[in-house]
């Protein structure tokens, strides 16, 4: 199944973000990048913010967003009503957690893995689909958790 990609960065993930949207347009895929758009030292929660908002309102069906470790991405993205984002490092967790945790943002970090590595990540996130059934009791269970306190 074609999926539409909401793709950003900060400056530290700037190069391989360019890397991810061209594999991941050379197969075909929809790929909007949301910034950074230069080198210049950015603040990483903003470009979180403007990805989850997409996913969200509905005009994108997956995010994928990089900075140095993928974890400042993903504890900002996971602040976002709507959002269960994963960082991985490696292919078996971004299977599984399309499979089981219906991941809709994907986290990973330029200093952390190479930019082939981070393809295949990309790749099998995007392809694979979650399971439901038992999982999607335990997913509605993380989603309550937004709105409790
Ligand atoms: C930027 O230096 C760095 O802090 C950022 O890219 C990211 O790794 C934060 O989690």
């Amino acid at each position: 199944m074609k999926r539409t990609i909401a793709i950003a960065s900060d400056h530290a993930a700037l190069d391989l973000k360019a890397e991810i949207k061209n594999h991941l347009e050379a197969q075909g895929f929809s790929v909007t990048d949301y910034g950074t758009y230069t080198k210049d030292s950015c603040n990483y929660p903003d470009y979180a913010e403007k990805v989850c908002n997409a996913i969200t309102e509905g005009k994108q069906d997956l995010g994928i967003l990089v900075c140095g470790t993928g974890i400042g991405m993903s504890m900002a993205a996971n602040k976002c009503k709507g959002i269960r984002a994963a960082c991985c490092t490696d292919t078996f967790s971004a299977r599984f957690t399309r499979l089981h945790n219906d991941a809709n943002v994907l986290c990973m970090g330029a200093r952390v893995i190479g930019a082939g590595l981070a393809c295949d990540i990309a790749d099998i996130f995007i392809n694979t689909d979650f399971e439901g059934g038992r999982h999607q009791t335990r997913v509605d269970m993380v989603m309550a958790l937004e709105n409790k306190r």
